[in-house]
């Protein structure tokens, strides 16, 4: 993957003391056999001159087409220039996935990795209210699949005439072809009858589960997985099939594997059932619907540009700085 910084040699006697400790603390799984917040260059391979190491260092990096240059003035904090790629290059080409899935298992370190992204979500009042059933017995899948099917034909019935023909021929799952599915559910009781942050607004726990599952969908694409989102369910029959008890709320039923590729597009753009909608035209000022507010025409500008630039396909390489 080429990022924005490629080619652009940094040279080491102009990176400001700042960005080294950065890059040395942010970036410290980028030097094998070093913990965070160790300095000492010199530990492996014996004392150095303060130039041989700066030399190395700027070798190390330019050698993987990554810069030093990961300082911004608002914010030390920032992630480095490959994590901040990696991290956007995640969100945007994040799929749901329902029909290239490949018949190999999910090994249990990813899983882990993604189910440890998934329960460091945000979750009010800290209830964690999640779980997270993992189903791989293909009995199972078909019965939750014959959910599927019974529901999808309902839903069919409830477009005109013309979408109907469109909806009946998207994919809309891959239970029966993906290795693994998982059920993230809420667990509304958790906590306790009150719950921070949840006093006023009951669905907040609901929410939070939500989170979970798009931490989870992010680390799988970071990971190569393809995750799909199935919803086409009554909600008592997948509790009944999968014995979760009512105070329970499937959140997410999600069909998860490796994948052949991953479309550019959400399929459903592809298909022309519904375009992505300009986002300058979705952020309101100061009341709702107010579109114009002084200082708005920059940052609509802004989001135009980097709308464009996702569909281009060089937000990561262009747009970062
Ligand atoms: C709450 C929720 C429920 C969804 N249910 C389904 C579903 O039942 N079947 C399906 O094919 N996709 C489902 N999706 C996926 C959306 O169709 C998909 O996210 C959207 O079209 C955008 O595509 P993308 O995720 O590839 O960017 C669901 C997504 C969400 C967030």
């Amino acid at each position: 993957m080429r990022y924005g910084r490629i080619g652009k040699a940094v040279q080491t006697r102009y990176v400001p003391n700042a960005v080294k400790v950065i890059a040395q603390t942010q970036c410290h799984w980028l030097w094998p056999g070093r913990r965070l917040g160790e300095r000492n260059l010199s530990q492996k391979t014996g004392p150095q001159d303060k130039r041989t190491r700066m030399v190395r260092r700027s070798r190390f990096f330019q050698t993987r087409g990554l810069t030093m240059e990961n300082q911004n003035p608002l914010s030390p904090h920032r992630l480095c220039d490959e994590q901040r790629a990696g991290l956007y290059q995640a969100v945007l080409t994040r799929r749901d996935v329902r029909g290239q899935f490949k018949p190999d298992p999910v090994p249990a370190a990813v899983l882990s990795r993604i189910l440890t992204a998934a329960h460091h979500a945000p979750s009010v009042g800290f209830m964690q209210p999640w779980n997270f059933l993992l189903i791989n017995s293909p009995q199972l899948k078909q019965r939750v699949h014959d959910a599927f099917v019974a529901a999808n034909t309902e839903a069919a019935v409830m477009f005109d005439d013309e979408r109907r023909e469109v909806y009946q021929r998207l994919k809309l799952e891959g239970i029966l072809e993906a290795p693994l599915n998982l059920c993230i559910t809420c667990d509304r009781e958790r906590a306790g009858p009150v719950v921070v942050g949840r006093t006023h607004m009951k669905t907040m726990d609901l929410y939070s589960s939500v989170c979970a599952v798009q931490n989870l969908w992010l680390a799988a694409r970071a990971e190569g997985l393809g995750v799909g989102w199935v919803s086409i369910f009554h909600q008592r029959e997948l509790q009944t099939i999968l014995a979760i008890p009512r105070h329970i709320v499937p959140i997410a039923y999600l069909c998860i594997g490796y994948v052949s590729h991953f479309f550019d597009k959400p399929e459903l753009e592809s298909a022309n059932w519904r375009p992505r909608l300009p986002l300058d035209e979705l952020v309101y000022f100061e009341q709702w619907g107010q579109t114009s507010a002084e200082g708005a025409v920059p940052l609509q500008q802004q989001l135009r540009a980097d709308q464009e630039a996702v569909q281009q396909g060089s937000f990561v390489s262009t747009r970062l700085d």
